[in-house]
């Protein structure tokens, strides 16, 4: 396993966000026969807007983008009936715009659905709800949404449920709502490829092996009950107080996972420091020696098709709000688990990245996104 992180790719990248290589080179040549992959990053349209610089650097390093928060339920519809469907629309018009695929993000997750369905779905078990809900997005969205996560985070912690995590759907419908999920949103959405995602993989300790069981079994059974779903989202929020990562442990599970026949894609990189009172330069090498080391697995699985980061820039990262003592205001204090900095500045983190996606690409050589 490495411990370190090289810094050959880093020198290679150039310290201003412009100056940055792609991470999403179309045109890099392979010479190892490995699949290319895409790169995208979570965006809200609120700060590309009101920010050229974050605009411009999900031009030049993204071919894809994960709307962070605008398609979730309880963003397009927190009171019953009455909808925002602007921020979606406009992330959506603008990665059309500019030619990049669109991350469906997401269907179902309890945690954004709004309480106003909650409590219809618990009192009235009445699946038409849901198949209302699917009708409206994917009605609206299907042409411009090549993949959709259906259900994000239907695994369990422990053994109870079937694996299943006890959430609204599944106390309104039983299991059975997973399944029924991808039905509904095969229908509305023939065209599209569908998914399940899920985090809490990536460790060696005993949560993370069961939530790897729980996973794993409940793929193979909707493989063999013939359940339309096309890939996996593994979203991979890296934590360097779990660390170091066992790369056996990534590698069997995402092997296991290609093993059932689907798609699979890192969903929502980033990395949780432990120490932040540490001098940046060693913070960021612990950082991307980390995704160095994970990249370095998952993307040796030629079923790993891409690899999207929860953000570009640190000022944007959720896990800032994730702080004790909430979001701190110095820029020094901020979590580094991005590729690039609050200043937009790319870090030994974009190098890690950049070399695990283009192994090939010349050194030094501008590898930039064909638009
Ligand atoms: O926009 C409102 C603002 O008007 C209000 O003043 C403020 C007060 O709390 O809330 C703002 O909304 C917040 C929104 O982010 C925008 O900042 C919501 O409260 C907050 O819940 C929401 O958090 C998002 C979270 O999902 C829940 O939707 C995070 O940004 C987003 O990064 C996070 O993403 C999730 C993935 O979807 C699934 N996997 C885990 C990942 C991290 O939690």
């Amino acid at each position: 396993m490495l411990s370190t992180f090289s810094a050959v790719a880093w020198a290679a990248g150039g310290a201003s966000s412009a100056g940055a290589r792609s991470l999403a080179s179309k045109t890099t040549t392979r010479t190892t026969g490995s699949p290319q992959r895409y790169f995208g990053a979570a965006a809200r349209i609120d700060q590309i807007s009101s920010e050229p610089g974050l605009a411009e650097l999900f031009l030049r390093q993204c071919t894809c983008i994960t709307p962070e928060i605008h398609l979730k339920w309880d963003a397009l519809e927190w009171e019953e009936g009455r909808f925002s469907f602007e921020p979606a629309d406009d992330l959506v018009r603008f990665a059309v715009k500019h030619g990049m695929s669109v991350r469906g993000h997401t269907l179902l997750w309890d945690q954004s659905t709004p309480r106003w369905a909650k409590k219809r779905l618990k009192r009235e078990r009445d699946w038409s709800l849901i198949k209302r809900h699917f009708d409206i997005v994917l009605g609206r969205y299907a042409d411009h949404v090549s993949e959709w996560d259906v259900i994000n985070e239907p695994v369990g912690d422990d053994g109870s449920d079937g694996g299943f995590r006890r959430n609204t759907f599944f106390e309104a419908f039983g299991p059975s709502y997973v399944e029924r999920a991808l039905r509904t949103a095969r229908e509305r959405a023939p065209r599209a490829r569908l998914a399940i995602n899920d985090y809490g993989f990536d460790y060696d300790n005993p949560v993370e092996e069961k939530r790897r069981t729980n996973f794993l079994k409940m793929i193979e059974t909707l493989r063999r009950a013939d359940v339309p779903i096309d890939s996996v989202g593994v979203q991979a929020h890296l934590d360097l107080s779990k660390g170091p990562l066992n790369q056996r442990i990534v590698e069997n599970f995402l092997n296991d996972l290609a093993g059932l026949g689907l798609d699979i894609a890192i969903t929502e990189l980033d990395v949780k420091e432990r120490d932040l009172r540490a001098p940046i330069p060693v913070r960021d090498a612990r950082v991307a020696a980390e995704v160095q080391s994970y990249l370095e697995v998952a993307l040796a699985q030629p079923a790993v098709r891409g690899v999207i980061t929860w953000g570009l820039s640190d000022r944007h990262s959720w896990l800032q709000d994730q702080m004790p003592g909430g979001r701190p205001k110095k820029l020094e204090k901020l979590n580094r688990g991005l590729p690039f900095d609050a200043e937009l500045r790319p870090k030994p983190l974009h190098g890690a990245i950049l070399a695990a996606l283009q192994p090939d690409a010349p050194a030094g050589a501008l590898a930039l996104r064909a638009r």
